[in-house]
């Protein structure tokens, strides 16, 4: 086999499983979770549909949200297994290096360098995309949990913790896909075609471009060999039952986080499980007997219904309470002081005394599609401000 053709393992078995067991997780809590972010949208509708309801979506991205937590178990007892069965060097902990690789790199992209950094087993790129992924877990591990256990959070944090929660957990989500969708398939699958994933071998060609330095380490021999047989054999011994001893625990955390107290998911019955029912509290809140009572204007003891009415008596106020906070002082209408309000803004007089529908003050106010509005008293009164000839 000549020099170019030969290949270099990369990727066990075990772990080409695991990065498929990854992507299958990974895109449903993805589909699953982004059609109930975006569930108005006309294609998480029929994504729903398709997944049998908005109640079988949601058991779905928990279902796949559990296959990830134990993957990440696993994951964790692998690494342990490599660092203290196998005693290999922590390949993927960032360093300085990293930081003047990336430098390096940005600077052979300028074309300002002729040569790329020589990276060892993990480039940064890959050291980036891998420690993203495990804050994404744990953030949107805590995240989930504080949405799958309300009542718990609330004992512990202030009852805003939860819609917060849900807005980080939105918010890493997007991130989390765009940087599978842009940042690793432009590095895996445009920049290179790297198959090593799939295949766990990378060429010659490939160890160079991107790991030259491990190449290097592998050609000199310096990458240490396996330990003996008898050697290995008794770091099992070891590894095996203490591995073993936190998964359980760390399982038992998994059980946990998906027993913790009953939601939704449960507390729904499955006859009214269809979609709409879901969003829809099981008794509606009452509504209130009597409307409520608008904020008092100044009536300096009633006497201003009867009274002559001016804008210094109380209309002025009204104005000002509801409108002064868009018509203050600056620029189109000011309706902060009586002689800025008798002058209009920008399309006239706001207020013509003596005739109500000619002022816009009312007109435009009174169907209610103005931002601004009046208690319906509170427009009476003006009302008849205006037809009194609006005094000051
Ligand atoms: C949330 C902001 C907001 C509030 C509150 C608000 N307005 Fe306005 N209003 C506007 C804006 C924006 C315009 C258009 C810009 C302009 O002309 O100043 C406008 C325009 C007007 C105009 C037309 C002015 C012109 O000459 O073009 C009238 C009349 C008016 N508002 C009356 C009122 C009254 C009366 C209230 C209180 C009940 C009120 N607005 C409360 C934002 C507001």
């Amino acid at each position: 086999m000549s020099k170019d053709q030969k290949t270099y393992t990369r990727f066990e078995v075990a772990q080409r499983i695991e990065h498929i067991v990854l992507i299958v997780t990974f895109t449903t809590l993805a589909v699953t979770g982004l059609v109930q972010k975006f569930a108005q949208s006309s294609i998480s509708i029929s994504i729903i549909a398709a997944l049998g309801g908005i109640e079988m979506t949601r058991i779905i991205h928990r279902a796949a949200s559990v296959v990830f937590l134990v993957q990440a178990i696993y994951h964790l007892v692998a690494i342990g297994y490599k660092l203290y069965v196998e005693r290999k060097q922590a390949s993927m902990l960032p360093g300085f290096k990293d930081l003047q690789d990336a430098f390096q790199h940005f600077l052979y992209n300028l074309g300002l360098r002729n040569e790329r950094p020589k990276m060892d087993r993990y480039n940064f790129v890959e050291k980036a995309e891998y420690w993203a992924m495990v804050w994404g877990l744990v953030l949107m591990a805590l995240t989930g949990f504080m949405m799958w256990n309300p009542i718990a959070t609330a004992r512990l944090l202030p009852g805003q913790a939860i819609p917060a929660a849900k807005v980080a957990h939105g918010a890493e989500a997007i991130l989390a896909v765009l940087a599978i969708f842009i940042w690793h398939f432009y590095h895996v699958h445009l920049k290179t075609f790297n198959k090593s994933m799939f295949t766990g071998k990378l060429s010659r060609h490939e160890m160079e471009e991107e790991h030259a330095l491990e190449l290097e380490k592998i050609e000199k021999g310096l990458i240490p060999p396996p330990p003996p047989p008898e050697v290995l054999q008794r770091r099992k011994r070891i590894y095996y039952p203490v591995a073993a001893v936190l998964s359980l625990i760390l399982l038992f955390f998994v059980y946990r986080f998906v027993t913790f107290e009953e939601t939704a998911i449960t507390t729904v019955s499955p006859v009214s499980a269809r979609a709409e029912d879901v969003f829809v509290p099981q008794t509606p809140t009452p509504l209130p007997t009597r409307p409520p009572t608008p904020t008092p204007f100044p009536t300096q003891e009633g006497q201003i219904l009867d009274g002559p009415l001016s804008w210094n008596s109380g209309i002025g106020q009204i104005i000002n309470q509801r409108c002064g906070s868009c018509h203050g002082a600056m620029g189109g209408l000011a309706l902060n002081s009586y002689e800025a309000a008798m002058r209009g803004g920008r399309s006239g007089a706001a207020i013509v005394a003596g005739d109500v529908e000619a002022s816009p003050l009312v007109t435009l106010v009174r169907d209610g599609k103005h931002p601004g509005k009046f208690e319906p008293q509170e427009l009476d009164l003006i009302v008849r401000w205006i037809q009194e000839g609006a005094p000051e």
